[in-house]
């Protein structure tokens, strides 16, 4: 990332917890207090929220993780509110069946249609990754115009900017959906001059309205970021919501005493990845990002939950 700034270079400490979904004031109420050992259920569209796993394995190194990515049904991007909704219900369901202590809505357009539903009739923490990356943004930006790049749902959606403006009235913030860049990720062409640009043409007219904070507001968008960073240029400060989130998480697992507190032993599963389609290319593009040596994730049938 050629003399950009990237947000997770920040060193502030973790965010307060935010805490949701039948918790009051963090406290747990509901059935029963989740175990500080049982795993953290995480979910995304298909690979994307990789890079929130990614960053949950540096920052919570002693933390079990349960993966679910939507192959079958990715994408999210161009779908509608009803629909991502109803996909995010069944996946949470799934995900329950692990007694997960909580569940990290990896995917921003997830995040951007399904969170208020989600949070509605559930008893575990759930955090999404709009949120943390909106405040990061808001607390980062010194010139009040910040960008979003994202999906054409998450920009429709508008909730970078309602949750920025909560946070600060004075900020000007600029969408742009910028579809093309999932698969060109997907592809794997992470350093290659049409992602270069592609990315020039989308990003223009952000360079032209002088933003200095860019957020990276798709599961995708933190694996290009040299090639953006590159593209935005030194004044501009990348905030990637994956990183944000996982500080987030951090905060609320401490402040809920949820937080392992030793490393699972050798031979525990410590992440399991399921998908509900093309298992084996789903690995492929995993190992290609996290560096743990990832042998297999399960297909099953979301449509059951
Ligand atoms: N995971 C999605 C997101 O972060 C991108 C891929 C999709 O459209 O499903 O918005």
């Amino acid at each position: 990332m050629t003399g950009t700034a990237i947000s997770e270079n920040a060193d502030s400490t973790a965010d307060s917890a935010t805490c949701r979904g039948g918790l009051a004031g963090c406290g747990v109420s509901g059935p029963a207090q989740p175990d500080r050992n049982a795993p953290i259920g995480v979910f995304d569209s298909g690979v994307g929220g990789l890079t929130v796993v990614r960053e949950i394995i540096r920052q919570l190194p002693n933390e079990e993780i349960i993966y679910f990515g939507d192959t079958a049904r990715v994408p999210y991007g161009n779908k509608s509110q009803e629909t991502v909704t109803r996909f995010s219900e069944q996946i949470v369901r799934f995900l329950r069946t692990f007694r997960v202590k909580t569940i990290v809505v990896a995917c921003n357009t997830a995040s951007a249609y399904a969170m208020e539903a989600l949070e509605r009739d559930i008893d575990v923490p759930i955090i999404g990754v709009v949120k943390p990356g909106a405040k990061a943004a808001a607390e980062t930006t010194r010139n009040g115009r910040i960008g979003v790049i994202a999906t054409e749902a998450t920009i429709g959606s508008q909730i970078y900017a309602k949750y920025i403006q909560e946070l600060n009235r004075d900020v000007t913030i600029y969408g742009k959906a910028c579809p093309l860049f999932v698969p060109l990720v997907e592809e794997g062409l992470l350093e290659d001059p049409v992602t270069d640009e592609i990315a020039r043409r989308y990003l223009a007219e952000l360079i032209d309205i002088d933003i200095d904070t860019l957020i990276l507001g798709c599961t995708h968008y933190p694996l290009i970021r040299s090639t953006l960073g590159r593209i935005m240029g030194e004044g501009v400060t990348l905030v990637n919501p994956a990183y944000e989130t996982t500080r987030e998480l951090h905060g609320m697992l401490a402040g809920l005493n949820l937080l392992r507190r030793e490393s699972p032993g050798l031979g525990s599963n410590r992440y399991q990845f399921y998908v509900s389609d093309k298992a084996e290319k789903f690995v492929r593009f995993a190992n290609s990002i996290i560096k743990y040596g990832i042998l297999s994730a399960k297909t099953i049938n979301i449509e059951d939950y």
